[in-house]
C-alpha cells in the first residue's frame, strides 16, 4: 500500500526523537498502521542540525509554511512550539487538507477552538496525544477509553519541571533557584521556565483535559493559575509533619454549577499514589462514575517518550484517514454539536480544603479567637499543630488544616483572622485535596 508521507516541522529534541523512533521501529509501526509511515520532508531553521539527524535521507527546508502546502504531504507534524507561527502553520496545513499532529499545548489551549473549527470545515484530523503529559496516553484514555463514563474530575501532576523542583526541595532541602537550574540542565524546563514555574504549562494541559473530559470548549483564559515560585520551604516542612506532600496539581472538576479549572500547589496526603509521584514524572488521576478512579503514570517529557505519543497519533491517522469523517473520533471527544458552553467557575466558587499557617502572639485566647471565626464561618478544623515557641520568643506559628469549604467563604474568614491584633501579617493559605 502507498506509504503515508509526513512533513515534520521542527527537528529539535522531540522532532529528533520522532525521526529516530520512526526509523528504528519502522517495521513494527507499519505492521500496526497497515502501511509505511515515512517522513519525507523536514523543516527547521537549523538545516545543519536537520542534516545531521536525518543523515541526508529526507528533503530539508527552512520553509515550514511551504511544507504545509506541499501536495505530496498527507500529515503535518508541528513540533516548533510557541503560539504565533505554530498557529499559522496549523491553519495553513488544515486549509491545505492535511491532517495535523502537534505536541503544542499552548497552541491548543489558546487557539484550539479556532483550529478545530477549521479542521471540521476541511474534514481533517487534529491529533495531540503528546500535548498533555508527554508519553502518557491520557488523551486516548479520556477521548476514547473512558467514553462510557461521566467523568467527574481529573487531577494531575502534569508539569515535570515543577514536580522535580518540589521533590528535590523536600528530599534534599535544596533552595528553589538551585533546583530550577538543575531542571534546565536536564532539559525538563520549557525554553521560558516561567511557563513551568508559574503554572502556565500545567494550565494549558489542564485546559485541554477539561475540554475532552467534559465536552466543553477550550477556556484557558478562565483557568485559575498559580505556580510554585511563592511556595516557602517552611510550608513543605509543616505539610510533611502533618502527613502531606505539596504537589503542583492541574484540576478539572465538573460540578452542577459549572467547571472548576485550576492549577496551584496542593497538599496531597502522603499515602495517596499521586503524592508519591517524584522527580520529573507525570501522573493523572481520573475519577469517573462507572470505572471509578484510574491512574496514568509515566514520563511527561523527553525526546522518545514524547515521540511515542506523536507516532501513536500518526498511526491513528494512518488507520483512519480513508474513513468517513463522521466515523472518526471527534476532536474534543464529544460530537461537535454536543460540545456545551458550560461556564468555568471563578476560583471563589471552588470547593476545597485549606492549609493555613499564621504567625500569632503566644498568649491566652489567641487560638480561641481564631477557631471562633472559623466556626462562625462553618469551617471545620481537621488537624492542627502549634510550633513550640523558642526561649524568650513571644510569637509562634499555628498551622491548621480545614475540611472542605467554598473558597470565598474561607477567604472571608481568613480576612477576619488577619484583622485580629494577635495575628501578625498575612495568613499563608494553600489548598488541600482529598482526591
Ligand atoms: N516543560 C514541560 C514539563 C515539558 O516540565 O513537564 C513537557 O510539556
Amino acid at each position: 500500500m502507498k506509504p503515508i508521507n509526513v512533513g515534520l516541522l521542527g527537528i529539535g529534541t522531540v522532532g529528533g526523537g520522532v525521526y529516530a523512533v520512526l526509523e528504528r521501529n519502522a517495521d513494527e509501526i507499519a505492521r500496526r498502521a497497515g502501511r509505511e509511515i515515512r517522513i519525507t520532508v523536514v523543516a527547521d531553521r537549523d538545516i545543519e542540525r536537520a542534516r545531521r539527524l536525518t543523515n541526508g535521507a529526507v528533503k530539508l527546508t527552512d520553509d515550514a509554511l511551504g511544507v504545509t502546502r506541499d501536495p505530496d504531504i498527507d500529515i503535518v507534524v508541528e513540533l516548533i512550539g510557541g503560539e504565533t507561527l505554530a498557529k499559522d502553520l496549523a491553519l495553513s496545513a488544515i486549509e491545505n487538507g492535511k491532517h495535523f499532529v502537534t505536541a503544542n499545548k499552548a497552541l491548543l489551549a489558546v487557539h484550539g477552538n479556532e483550529i478545530f473549527a477549521a479542521a471540521r470545515r476541511r474534514d481533517v484530523m487534529v491529533a495531540f496525544e503528546a500535548a498533555v503529559a508527554g508519553g502518557i496516553p491520557i488523551i486516548k484514555a479520556l477521548r476514547e477509553s473512558l467514553s462510557a463514563n461521566r467523568i467527574e474530575w481529573v487531577a494531575g501532576i502534569i508539569n515535570g519541571t515543577t514536580n522535580f523542583i518540589l521533590s528535590e526541595m523536600r528530599d534534599k532541602g535544596l533552595p528553589f533557584a538551585e533546583v530550577l537550574r538543575q531542571a534546565q540542565r536536564l532539559g525538563y524546563a520549557e525554553a521560558d521556565p516561567t511557563f513551568d514555574i508559574e503554572g502556565v504549562d500545567a494550565a494549558h494541559k489542564a485546559t485541554i483535559m477539561s475540554a475532552i473530559a467534559f465536552g466543553i470548549p477550550m477556556q484557558f483564559d478562565k483557568a485559575h493559575v498559580e505556580g510554585i515560585s511563592r511556595l516557602e520551604s517552611v510550608d513543605i516542612g509543616y505539610a510533611g509533619q502533618l502527613g502531606y506532600r505539596i504537589k503542583l496539581l492541574g484540576i478539572a472538576r465538573k460540578r452542577p454549577e459549572g467547571i472548576e479549572l485550576r492549577v496551584h500547589p496542593t497538599l496531597v496526603h502522603a499515602n495517596k499514589l499521586l503524592a508519591n509521584v517524584e522527580g520529573a514524572m507525570n501522573a493523572v488521576l481520573v475519577q469517573a462514575d462507572a470505572v471509578g478512579a484510574t491512574l496514568y503514570y509515566g514520563k511527561g517529557a523527553g525526546a522518545e517518550p514524547t515521540a511515542s505519543a506523536v507516532i501513536a497519533d500518526l498511526v491513528d491517522i494512518t488507520r483512519l484517514h480513508t474513513a468517513d469523517p463522521e466515523h472518526r473520533v471527534p476532536h474534543l471527544a464529544f460530537q461537535p454539536d454536543q460540545v456545551l458552553d458550560v461556564p468555568v467557575l471563578p476560583i471563589g466558587e471552588a470547593l476545597t480544603s485549606f492549609y493555613l499557617r499564621m504567625r500569632v502572639l503566644d498568649k491566652p485566647g489567641v487560638l480561641a479567637d481564631i477557631t471562633r471565626i472559623l466556626a462562625d464561618s462553618d469551617i471545620s478544623i481537621d488537624a492542627m499543630i502549634q510550633r513550640e515557641a523558642g526561649e524568650g520568643e513571644s510569637q509562634t506559628d499555628i498551622i491548621m488544616l480545614t475540611h472542605q469549604t467554598v473558597e470565598k467563604n474561607a477567604e472571608a474568614a481568613i480576612a477576619r483572622i488577619e484583622a485580629l491584633d494577635s495575628v501578625q501579617g498575612k495568613v499563608t493559605r494553600l489548598r488541600l485535596e482529598t482526591l
